[in-house]
């Protein structure tokens, strides 16, 4: 199974929650999972190289995804395909840009989880996002999760981009609150903070990834 985390709009919390959901499956699931980074600025991968000085087991392994065309596993569709049918759940950290070397895998994934904010830059960057997954007439379905949401704050957009996002995908009711303990993920454990913090839109992931493919995680 291949789930991706993607949105061209920077920041918007892809990294942060891909190790999040990737340290959460490994504490739920007993599946093997395995991260992609697939990101030029290599944060995923960094961070998991840098965890290698702590004390805590390894949960996963993560690969870089080079940009060297010669070592461009995913230029090859059969690869993206044995990923897809495997048991194994493979997670991929996109980078904050468009490129055509993507294009297979946002075809292909199984999900695309897509965080989002509702600041102007933010809702016109994801609404085109979900546009080129449109007509890269992407496989995949689409999860828009409420990315670094504050509680205290009117969004006077919200309810409209809800409407709107609800209509190419799934919305996921709980957000991600704006937390300064998730600035400080790592790849081995997440804090009872941090835990606390993505457990309720996690488990509304993990249910909507269940019920689509008729499987428990
Ligand atoms: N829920 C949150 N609460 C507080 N800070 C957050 C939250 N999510 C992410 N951040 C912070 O926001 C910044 C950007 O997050 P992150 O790197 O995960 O985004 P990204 O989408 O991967 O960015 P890029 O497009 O550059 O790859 C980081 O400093 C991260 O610590
Ligand atoms: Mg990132």
């Amino acid at each position: 199974m291949i789930i991706t985390f993607a949105t061209q709009k920077g920041g918007a919390g892809k990294t942060t929650l891909a190790i999040a959901f990737a340290n959460y499956l490994c504490e739920v699931s007993q599946r093997k999972i395995k991260a992609y980074d697939f990101d030029f600025q290599k944060s995923f991968f960094n961070k998991w190289k840098e965890d290698e000085y702590s004390e805590l087991p390894k949960l996963y392994e993560v690969e870089l995804v080079g940009d060297d065309e010669e070592e461009q596993p995913f230029a090859d569709l059969e690869k993206i395909i044995g990923l897809k049918e495997s048991e194994a759940i493979y997670l991929f950290d996109l980078a904050g840009t468009l490129d055509q070397k993507y294009s297979d895998l946002l075809i292909y994934s199984d999900f695309i989880i897509i965080p989002f904010e509702y600041s102007d830059v933010s809702v016109k960057s994801t609404l085109v996002f979900k546009n080129l997954l449109g007509l890269l007439e992407s496989e995949a379905e689409r999860i828009f999760i409420r990315s670094k949401y504050d509680k205290g704050y009117k969004y006077l957009n919200q309810k409209e981009m809800d409407i709107e996002i609800s209509k190419y995908g799934t919305l996921i009711e709980s957000p991600v609150y704006k937390r300064n303990c998730l600035q400080s993920i790592n790849t081995r454990k997440l804090t009872y903070e941090q835990r606390y913090a993505i457990k309720k839109s996690f488990n509304e992931i993990i249910e909507q990834i269940s019920e689509a493919l008729q499987i428990a995680l």
